[in-house]
């Protein structure tokens, strides 16, 4: 056993105890304690195990310095006395492991007097990874980084969310994830509102990586202003949508026309009747400007002038065309889709979250679906908000339906959201598996602590003081919760902060050179007088 923490003493129970230390020995909080040799009846047997626990508290306290003391006082004694400080800890149990290294919770307690040392790595190492062949390794454990931590990827099977207040690392994390899934095989389609999945096939120092072969990035042509080109990020597949293919109920939604106007729906309908073959947004509009002018009830030409403005709106869109995503791509093996979605309007983007997820769902229903897949939801409290919507959009319906049953045909889902007090509680609640990062919204905060059952008080009163990258786990992923901090990933990412710093200082030599311009301009202009 490793270094000795203290004594265990007083009241002892199954889930935590308190342990006495001192100023030079004791354990930080969070860290990893073991009470070796612990009397453990299973059944009529009794047997010795190996109790790990984690310091919850640790507590500084002296008889002689009471608060009670006014300050006089308390100089008087400090001056006359060296009055030691105690130090004590309370630790929660986890558990013990099992010949088959499953983890059990004690039935028994440990006894006072016994023994508290600090747990060794190798034991940690036990306890904190699961399917050790096939793990994923996301970084180490948030006390004892050389404890490497691995998730089990079975875990994922119970749909995963992964949670955090912005900036907080989750596309970081969720990248490191899908980066190490790949090559076990993983079908992944990434729905990527941010661009932040566009670089998986290029190194931070930009070289291929090693998945780089097996990712595919999608991106509609024609989005102006994007953070990285084609070139930057090792060659992308364009994809547009067909518009004529749309079905009316499709093209309200993507036009943001209300379910109550019924009007308005209705002349769209018809419009759409008089229209044959492929067409676009233009052609829809001609047919409802004809229609405002010919039809012969004036509430109709009304309703079709009211139409043709909303859907006037798509004609400049640049995502219609005819280069859709094929679904047979999109499912093979060992294959990665990132569906880039930046730069869309957000009723563009919802379409296409919920054309892609209706295509697999179809597929996996029809017993079309060969492998797993796994399918990444980026800001998903936009695609599936919670009660705030006035309407379920066909997108927030696939996505609860998938949420509901996907598993059973083999749809997987990532979960990643910032406000989880605003996506719909049907999508979390089915999220069994919880990576959950700093938090410290009230709001979200009880979002998952409602959502996430394997969440305990102390795990929950923890997560407003994560730092950047550290992460609770909780659910199938592991064998207990765990707290990680991640690191290790080699893929780029696209959606990095920005060096605030250096960016202010390059706009301030860029100020200052265009000043100097302007001035050596004005003094060309404007010879010097001679006197
Ligand atoms: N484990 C980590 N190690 C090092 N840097 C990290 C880690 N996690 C995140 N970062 C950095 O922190 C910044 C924010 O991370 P990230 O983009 O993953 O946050 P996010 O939670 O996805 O935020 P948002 O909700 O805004 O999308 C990035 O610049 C990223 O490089
Ligand atoms: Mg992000």
């Amino acid at each position: 056993m490793e270094r000795k923490a203290g004594y265990v003493v007083g009241e002892v129970d199954t889930g935590s105890f308190i342990f006495v230390s001192d100023l030079d020995t004791y354990p930080p909080r969070h860290e990893y304690l073991v009470i070796p040799q612990v009397r453990e009846r299973v059944g009529d047997e009794i047997k010795h195990v190996d109790v790990l626990a984690q310091v919850d508290k640790i507590s500084n306290y002296s008889d002689i310095l009471g608060q009670g003391l006014s300050l006089d006082e308390l100089e008087a004694l400090i001056s006359r006395y060296t009055a030691t400080t105690k130090v004590y800890g309370t630790a929660k149990v986890l558990g013990y492991l099992n010949n088959r290294d499953e983890v059990l919770m004690p039935r028994s307690a440990a006894v006072p007097g016994q023994e508290v040392f600090v747990a060794p790595s190798e034991l940690l190492i036990r306890f904190f990874t699961k399917n050790k062949g096939r793990g994923i390794p996301v970084g180490g454990l948030i006390t004892r980084d050389e404890v490497r931590v691995q998730i089990d990827p079975n875990g994922f099977r119970k749909h995963v969310a992964v949670i955090a207040q912005t900036g907080a690392g989750k596309s970081y994390l969720v990248g490191l994830i899908l980066e190490n899934l790949l090559p076990l095989g993983a079908t992944v389609i990434v729905l990527d509102p941010n661009s932040d999945y566009v670089k998986m096939k290029r190194t931070g120092d930009d070289q291929p990586t090693e998945i780089a072969d097996d990712v595919v990035i999608y991106r509609p042509p024609g989005i102006k202003g994007r953070r990285y080109s084609d070139e930057d990020i090792g060659g992308t597949d364009s994809y547009t949508i067909d518009f004529s293919k749309l079905t009316d109920n499709q093209i309200l939604e993507v036009a943001g026309i209300s379910s109550g106007w019924v009007n308005i729906r209705a002349a769209i309908t018809d419009a759409l009747k008089g229209l044959e073959g492929i067409y676009g947004p233009k052609q829809l509009v001609d047919r409802l400007n004809q229609m405002a002018i010919a039809e012969e009830d004036s509430k109709k030409r009304e309703a079709a002038g009211s139409a043709a403005n909303y859907i006037r709106r798509l004609v400049s869109y640049s995502v219609w065309g005819s280069q859709n995503i094929p679904i047979d791509d999109l499912v093979k093996p060992k294959h990665m889709s990132v569906i880039d979605l930046a730069g869309l309007q957000r009723n563009v983007s919802q379409y296409i979250v919920q054309k892609t997820l209706d295509d697999v769902w179809n597929l996996a229903v029809t017993g079309g679906l060969q492998f797993p897949i796994f399918v990444v939801l980026e800001e998903a409290h936009n695609f599936a908000p919670g009660m705030q919507s006035m309407s379920r959009s066909s997108c927030q319906e696939i996505i609860e339906k998938i949420a509901a049953e996907g598993r059973k045909f083999g749809i997987f889902l990532l979960v990643v959201t910032q406000r989880p007090g605003k996506i719909s509680s049907n999508v979390l609640s089915q999220c069994n598996s919880q990576i959950i990062m700093r938090l410290t919204n009230p709001e979200d905060m009880s979002a998952v602590r409602r959502s996430s059952e394997g969440l305990s008080e102390d795990l929950f009163n923890d997560l407003p003081g994560l730092n950047k990258g550290e992460a609770v786990v909780v659910g199938e992923l592991t064998k207990i919760p765990t707290m990680i901090k991640i690191s290790g990933r080699t893929s780029g990412e696209g959606g990095n902060d920005i060096d605030l710093d250096e960016a202010l200082s390059r706009a301030l030599e860029e100020y200052n050179r265009n000043k100097k311009l302007e001035l050596e301009k004005a003094e060309i202009k404007e010879p010097k007088s001679r006197w």
